[in-house]
């Protein structure tokens, strides 16, 4: 696997809403942002700053997604939310090696892959349950 392809969007990801799937577009974005600031030696305040729009955004999206699941009266949706937490967890964790100074190339191999892996995984197997749901259920 090339770094490069871990942060790249591809169609496959699509769960066909669209203020959804942007969002998710967004996201891979973000995180190639960041991919790209750890690998260019960017000082340490761009990294960081990246890091933290990046989780901004990420609570902007949980926060879209559970409204929306919660307006459909999906049943997943608490099951949903504690993944959405799993996420912070990760995410946090990229914080705490930026803060501990670890080498760029392992947190980029480490740990942003693991956030990465989660965030596909997520999107085509969680995501694409309540995205089935809410079609189902259109009057
Ligand atoms: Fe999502
Ligand atoms: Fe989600």
């Amino acid at each position: 696997m090339t770094e490069f392809s871990m942060t790249k969007w591809s169609d496959v990801y699509k769960i066909g809403i669209e203020i959804i799937d942007e969002q998710h577009k967004e996201f891979f974005r973000l995180a190639h942002h960041f991919f790209e600031d750890c690998l260019s030696d960017e000082g340490e305040e761009q990294v960081k700053s990246t890091l933290t729009a990046l989780g901004n955004y990420a609570e902007k999206h949980f926060r879209t997604e559970e409204a929306f699941m919660k307006e459909k009266g999906y049943p997943d949706l608490e099951a949903h939310k504690k993944l959405h937490a799993q996420f912070i967890k990760i995410y946090e964790t990229l914080h705490t090696s930026l803060k501990n100074n670890e080498p760029k190339e392992t947190i980029v191999n480490e740990t942003l892959a693991l956030l990465m892996d989660w965030l596909k995984e997520h999107i085509v197997n969680v995501d694409g349950d309540y995205a089935k749901f809410s079609k189902q259920s259109l009057p």
